[in-house]
């Protein structure tokens, strides 16, 4: 079944904390980045409280420049256009939260307990559920837009997804034995996202890492840690209230990392 987007915009018009930041929704049947629509229309003046859906997209990007795999009808490709009230330093605060709010969403409409992989990998046991990615672009004339990309794998089986993805990536579908209303989700979805943006607008961002903390997945694992500079192994310790995971080294000193990509090791009985 194919999105019902006059569904969403009824409910986001309906429900006054989520009309406080989502104005207006639109669905494209095929797009090449839901991200890059939102950043094109950000740069032509559009005012924020836009979501951007799409049933499908050619160029779906992921963190750290990877791809998106984004086949059509069965999943859920969301991008946010905000112009935020806070500086630019507290943008990057929107993922974690954004994560969260997925992971609200998720839970309220299906039951399932998906965790996050720092830094915002949506993940069931140990597969790919879902991430996001951040971008900010150029202003149009108003304040710093900021885009939230949200994908999540919803109705695919199996079979559907590459080669490449099948051992590490999962669907709410494979998690749950049941396909999805993908509108009853993305409704789901938008609240549980607006309502922690709500926090961090409230100046409440220590209850968003408070929370996050609970649902990180990472934290107590023996992990790898690539950066664009090394690849180093640690235990995760801590994140900090701007984000930061701190890894415990063998020498029990310990370092901070902002941006980077995180694989969980096995224990093999030495700390
Ligand atoms: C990641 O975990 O690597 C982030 C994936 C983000 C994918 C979403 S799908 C909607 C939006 N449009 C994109 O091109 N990317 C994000």
């Amino acid at each position: 079944m194919s999105i019902d987007v006059d569904k969403i915009t009824n409910f986001c018009r309906a429900h006054s904390a989520v009309r406080d930041i989502i104005h207006e929704v639109l669905l494209f049947d095929q797009v090449k980045s839901t991200n890059k629509i939102a950043l094109e229309m950000a740069s032509d003046g559009m005012p924020e409280g836009l979501a951007i859906l799409a049933e499908s997209q050619t160029g779906g990007k992921g963190r750290l420049d990877r791809e998106w795999y984004s086949p059509s009808g069965k999943n859920i490709y969301l991008s946010f256009l905000l112009r935020p009230s806070l500086q630019m330093r507290a943008y990057p605060l929107f993922s974690p939260a954004a994560a969260l709010g997925l992971v609200n969403g998720i839970q309220a409409f299906t039951g399932l307990d998906v965790g996050i992989k720092w830094p915002n990998d949506l993940m069931i046991l140990d597969k790919k559920v879902g991430g996001i990615l951040l971008e900010t672009g150029s202003s149009g004339g108003q304040s710093t837009p900021l885009v939230i990309g949200m994908g999540i794998n919803v109705n695919l089986d199996e079979g559907d997804f590459p080669k490449a993805l099948q051992d590490t990536s999962t669907s709410l579908k494979i998690a749950s034995g049941n396909a999805l209303d993908r509108t009853g989700l993305i409704m789901a979805l938008i609240q549980g996202v607006t309502a922690q943006i709500h926090q961090l607008e409230d100046d409440e961002s220590v209850a968003v890492f408070d929370a996050v903390r609970e649902k990180c997945m990472t934290l107590g694992k023996k992990v790898r840690v690539s950066t664009t500079r090394q690849v180093f192994e640690g235990r995760a310790m801590s994140i900090e209230d701007d984000g930061a995971l701190v890894i415990r080294l063998g020498d029990q000193s310990e370092r901070r990392i902002l941006i980077g990509d995180i694989t969980h090791l096995r224990e093999t009985g030495k700390a």
